[in-house]
């Protein structure tokens, strides 16, 4: 296989670097509802470094949301690029209240409200990113109702005939969204969780049948499958993953095949980080993950996965058989 340069936002027919990056830990602290819900303390300078050093590196497509950091990473965003807008694919969210000077988001009193807000919130978030257009405008409720998803997607069609956005996806887990979501026109993307030992296979299927790309959340595990982490690692109260259920991650029957699979990831000389971008991209020709990242040298080492390219073919039945515990 080549190198993926190069994916496709399905049928919005946007070209992007097969690589997109992340921006939720970079918003620093902020509160979802009473819980943590950012990555502990952020230092700016450093974050613009990190995502102008991917730009440098090839990566021109960047997520981000209203949520993150509330409001804060997407103006890290705007301030990495000033001057270089038209050189980058811009994705955000929407779909929940911003307190940005109390660092906090809540839910909508009621469902109806994420649709009433819609302009506005776009309105707030183009501010934020300091340009007229999002090139990709994500619904940011995994699990909101399907019955009442249709309402959402007509509002978002509205906003792309009002030239505000280029196109839209829903980042959901829920196949059945994605597909209310994918009869919209200018649906283009789904947004989901998927990475070496969390395959995703429904949703795939959603986005072959409606040429969507899946963009892929949480593709290094949150850090899990870089192999730095283990069951007695700590984390400050207020990184997200100080919640038990990150600890809970490290006691799946999972865990046990990570070790072997690792061995397959950095064969060729791959990183474990740029292992697990490579079976991402091998796994389908849609799939575009976004890693996150803090530092220069994650920027650098995650771009960097780009010139190994996809994992062969046989690389990925190796691992599909340590998942299953077949012997090849
Ligand atoms: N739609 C949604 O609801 C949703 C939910 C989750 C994520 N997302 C999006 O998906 C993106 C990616 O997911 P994620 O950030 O949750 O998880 P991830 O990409 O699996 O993990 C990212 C974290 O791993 C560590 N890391 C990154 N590169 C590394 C490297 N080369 N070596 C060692 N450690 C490295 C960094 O944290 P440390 O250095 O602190 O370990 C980084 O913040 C997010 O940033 C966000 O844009 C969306």
């Amino acid at each position: 296989m080549g190198m993926p340069v190069k994916r496709r936002l399905g049928r919005s027919g946007i070209e992007v670097s097969a690589l997109g990056i992340g921006t939720w830990a970079i918003g620093g602290p902020w509160d979802f509802g009473t819980s943590p819900a950012g990555w502990g303390e952020v230092d700016d300078g450093e974050s613009v470094a990190a995502l102008r050093s991917a730009f440098d590196r090839g990566i021109g497509f960047f997520d981000t949301a209203a949520n993150y950091g509330a409001g804060h990473a997407e103006r890290i965003v705007a301030r990495a690029f000033t001057g270089k807008r038209d050189e980058v694919v811009i994705a955000t969210k929407f779909g929940y209240r911003l307190d940005e000077a109390g660092k906090s988001v809540t839910e909508y009193d009621q469902d109806g409200e994420v649709v009433d807000r819609l302009a506005a919130d776009c309105e707030a978030s183009l501010r934020r990113l300091e340009t007229d257009v999002i090139d990709l405008y994500q619904f940011h409720i995994n699990e909101y109702p399907v019955d009442k998803a249709g309402a959402v997607r007509d509002a978002l069609e509205e906003l792309v005939v009002a030239g505000k956005i280029r196109c839209y996806g829903w980042s959901t887990d829920n196949p059945d969204g994605a597909r209310v979501f994918a009869l919209g026109e200018h649906c283009a993307t789904v947004q989901n969780n998927m990475n070496v030992v969390h395959d995703a296979p429904e949703i795939l299927a959603v986005c072959d049948e409606f040429d969507l790309a899946s963009i892929n959340r949480g593709p290094l595990g949150m850090g899990l499958l870089t192999g730095k982490y283990t069951k007695d690692s700590a984390f400050e109260a207020n990184d997200v993953r100080s919640a038990g259920w990150f600890k809970d991650w490290f006691h799946g029957p999972i865990m046990e095949s990570l070790p072997a699979i690792r061995e397959v990831l950095t064969a060729g000389g791959r990183t474990p980080a740029q292992g697990a971008l490579a079976w991402l991209w091998a796994r389908s020709g849609r799939t575009i993950p976004i890693p996150g990242i803090r530092t220069t040298a994650q920027s650098e080492e995650n771009a960097g996965a780009l010139a190994f390219g996809p994992l062969t073919r046989a690389q990925m039945i190796e691992i599909e058989d340590l998942l299953h515990n077949r012997s090849s």
